[in-house]
């Protein structure tokens, strides 16, 4: 066993936020939808009997308007499942955004897959079809786009890149939920799309998440693999296990939140898209701020976390000293999000790259790799001048962009060259 790392443990969910007070909503304590608790009795009443996971997921797929929905604990789980159920050989790659929570990789590097970081597209967080190119290799699997903040990546030119090389694509569409791109929802944009319903989610219910698919083979597999363990039945034996499976499913409680959550989520994206329009508006009068730009092919922008840039050589302070003002001033959970760029942040990467460790020895890589922030110079640039707050939310009304955006003029005021 090694020595504990000294340093505090991350935190999430809930527990992230705690102590988050200012002079703007914030998330917690969410609304709650009204029925929660009638499913929540369900739950109980029924001894654990009912099928609240599969209520769940009938009315997910159904508003999603896809043909399969495959509940689980979280989308770290469900991209694992989805990583496990492609059945790619050790050492593929799968092309990857590079700023994104480490959830969206953890199952590929489970998976002995390689996670291959293309830059972002200038001035945004998200990767382009253009900056993708270039990562293709005789390797490449898969393509999957992670829309962050809510900004659904530009995913028509991806898909047809993805076609010419024969490759999946799929979505992460943990902060987008309900989002769309040219009439189209996010998450139906690919072969299958993971969800999260974590508590500090848009769609917050607890620790949970799901696939959606209209792939029949595929959620066939993925309940096999998620749900079943991989195991089949054996006339007079029983279980067997035919392929290492897992034990993925969503807890009835869980699916009893999301189920009512779900009743009221539409209405609170379409707050969070008039919201995030309207803050994005009065921070574009104020000189050397850059709100995240809303591209003309996301309809609904199902913001989860806002976003601003800092015109670099504007003010006197950096980013951090300038988000740190604003959390002085009243924006809850202001600050920079550098630990979001992978390449940077999952240390191990590089270490294991560089000492050849299984995958990355040859065979089963085929070429060298490495990770750093460096490899995605455009990301780590846009990052030094990016400021987020994952405390908007839906409660957000006018007076409050108004409020935010005075608060953001003063400081910008008194730091200005
Ligand atoms: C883009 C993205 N992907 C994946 C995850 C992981 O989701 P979960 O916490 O449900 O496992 C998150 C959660 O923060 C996320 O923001």
């Amino acid at each position: 066993m090694s020595t504990p790392d000294p340093r505090p443990r991350a935190q999430y969910g809930a527990a992230a936020y705690a102590g988050m007070k200012g002079k703007l909503p914030t998330p917690f304590p969410r609304t709650m939808g009204p029925n929660a608790m009638k499913y929540l009795q369900e739950v109980v009443e029924s001894g654990l009997s009912s099928n609240m996971m599969g209520r769940f997921e009938r009315t997910f797929a159904e508003e999603m308007g896809v043909q399969h929905c495959v509940a689980t604990p979280g989308c770290t789980p469900a991209l694992a499942l989805l990583a496990a159920a492609f059945g790619f050989a050790p050492g593929d790659e799968i092309i990857v955004s590079p700023i994104t929570d480490y959830g969206t990789i953890q199952g590929l590097i489970r998976e002995n897959y390689i996670p291959v970081f293309p830059d972002t597209a200038p001035g945004t967080v998200n990767m382009s079809a253009d900056t993708i190119a270039p990562c293709i290799t005789d390797r490449t699997r898969a393509i999957l786009a992670v829309h962050l903040t809510g900004l659904v990546c530009d995913m028509d030119p991806i898909r047809a890149l993805a076609e010419q090389h024969g490759l999946i694509v799929y979505e992460d569409v943990c902060q987008a939920v309900f989002g769309s791109y040219k009439g189209r929802l996010a998450g139906t944009l690919g072969l299958a799309a993971g969800y999260s319903f974590d508590s500090e989610k848009t769609l917050g219910s607890d620790v949970g998440g799901c696939i959606i698919t209209d792939d029949d083979a595929l959620a066939e597999r993925l309940r096999f693999v998620g749900h079943s363990r991989g195991a089949v039945m054996e006339p007079v034996f029983g279980r067997k296990h035919a392929v290492p499976g897992y034990a993925l499913r969503m807890p009835l409680c869980t699916a009893a939140i999301t189920l009512a959550q779900l009743e009221i989520i539409r209405e609170q994206v379409l707050q969070r898209d008039r919201m995030a329009r309207l803050l994005t508006a009065h921070l574009q009068e104020i000189p050397g701020i850059v709100p995240l730009p809303i591209p003309d092919y996301v309809d609904v922008y199902s913001c989860w976390m806002f976003g601003l840039s800092l015109e670099p050589g504007a003010f006197r302070c950096d980013a951090d000293a300038f988000a740190a003002q604003m959390v002085e001033a009243g924006i809850p959970g202001a600050g920079t999000g550098r630990y979001y760029l992978m390449p940077a942040a999952c240390t191990f990467l590089e270490e294991n790259a560089r000492a050849g460790r299984y995958p990355y020895s040859r065979p089963t890589a085929s070429r060298e790799y490495h990770y750093s922030a460096d490899t995605c110079p455009t990301a780590k640039e846009f990052l030094e001048h990016f400021i987020r707050w994952s405390t908007f939310c839906e409660k957000y009304q006018p007076e409050h962009c108004e409020l935010a955006a005075e608060m953001i003029r003063d400081i910008a005021d008194r730091n200005r060259v």
